[in-house]
């Protein structure tokens, strides 16, 4: 028969998953009932994360390691750390793990691309808010986290493939931005049928794999939607701010909302809503067209609690043919002095 005291002896070995604290110092033993006559501990704990993938890990090792010391059975019940718990360590806790993707550095500002649907433009919003950003002097990576969709290097004219130095790749450097995707390493174009775990691997080892150097800014262009795929990139990273695109029409804004949600419900803050295809505005006569509808962009902020930081129109970027980059609005042009002001917008909010 375990008492109490043997409970909490048997307890302090372990650290809460994901703020890397003692029960000790967090605080998180908060019942300990033992019924005698069964020899069944239930214990009650506050974590960091409940609900998560490393909860059930902790679960299985307390009620393994009860058991070992003589408990018939365990009952187990989680809740969430009060805030001041929180603020004190959790920032510590999204920096270890920062650093931990990408190789010891921690101040890295990591910005995902998200929508609620598929080609409303995330991937030309990534790639070009990254050349936007290394246009004013940032250090600036992508990753192109969309594994079956990946489309940045196409979209910024990439055509060589990484390096390998020793155990690391090198990425492709395009426009001053450094570019990881799944697109370097399929051949031919074929379709990929990875699933689940080999897919977290790939993510992963898209930042710790990376000789990244030394960046400023890490863009991710993400799966369109919210199903598993996206879900798991957001549960991967640290703490991103995320940017919403989504068309002007309000149904599509609808569905945009809910990759708000998701960013919500994974702790990643949102920095904004990019509304794109907003207009179409005639060369000849500079009137405006809202071909796609109105309002989405501001209904969306409405519902994130968040502004709309910028409105790109529907137009292909000037035609060149010494730097191919289908995807890529050149610094002259209109949208591309739209991705200045916007990136501006960014770096100041970051510096906030
Ligand atoms: N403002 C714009 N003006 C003209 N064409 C655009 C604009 N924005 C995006 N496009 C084009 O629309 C298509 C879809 O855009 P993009 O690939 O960026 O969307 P996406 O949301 O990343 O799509 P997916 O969900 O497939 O990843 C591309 O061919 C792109 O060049
Ligand atoms: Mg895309």
């Amino acid at each position: 028969m375990l008492s109490k005291a043997e409970v909490i002896e048997i307890l302090k070995p372990f650290k809460d998953p994901y703020l890397h604290r003692t029960f000790e110092e967090t605080g998180a033993i908060q019942e300990i009932t033992i019924k005698e006559e069964k020899n069944h501990v239930s214990l009650k704990l506050a974590i960091g994360n409940p609900n998560s993938a490393e909860q059930m890990q902790l679960q299985q090792e307390i009620v393994n390691a009860l058991k070992k010391e003589g408990a018939a059975t365990v009952g187990l019940r989680f809740s969430k750390l009060p805030d001041e718990v929180m603020q004190k360590y959790e920032g510590a806790a999204k920096k270890s793990k920062e650093a931990e993707l990408l190789g010891g550095q921690d101040d890295v500002n990591f910005i995902s691309v998200a929508s609620g649907k598929g080609g409303v433009g995330k991937s030309t919003v990534t790639v070009n808010l990254a050349v936007a950003l290394a246009r004013l002097g940032k250090k600036v990576g992508i990753v192109d986290a969309d594994i079956y969709g990946f489309s940045v290097p196409d979209m910024m004219g990439v055509e060589n493939r990484p390096q390998v130095r020793g155990e690391k790749i090198i990425p492709v450097e395009r426009f001053g931005v450094k570019i990881v995707s799944m697109g370097f390493f399929v051949e031919d174009n074929s379709p990929i049928i990875w699933r689940g775990p080999m897919l977290g691997k790939m993510l992963t080892s898209f930042f710790k794999e990376v000789e990244w150097g030394d960046l400023d800014y890490l863009l991710l262009d993400l799966p369109p939607g919210t199903g598993d795929m996206a879900l798991d990139v957001h549960s991967m990273l640290p703490s991103s701010k995320e940017l919403i695109v989504t068309t002007p029409h309000p149904t599509a804004a609808f569905v945009a909302a809910r990759a708000g949600q998701m960013a919500l419900k994974t702790e990643h803050e949102i920095l904004g809503v990019i509304e794109n295809m907003a207009y179409f505005e005639s060369t000849l006569t500079g009137q405006k067209e809202y071909v796609f509808g109105q309002g989405g962009g501001d209904k969306l902020a409405e519902v994130l609690k968040t502004d709309v930081l910028g409105r790109l129109p529907l137009q292909q970027p000037y035609e060149e043919e010494d730097e191919f980059a289908p995807g890529v609005y050149q610094k002259d042009h209109p949208t591309g002095n739209i991705f200045l002001k916007i990136a501006d917008k960014i770096t100041k909010k970051f510096d906030e």
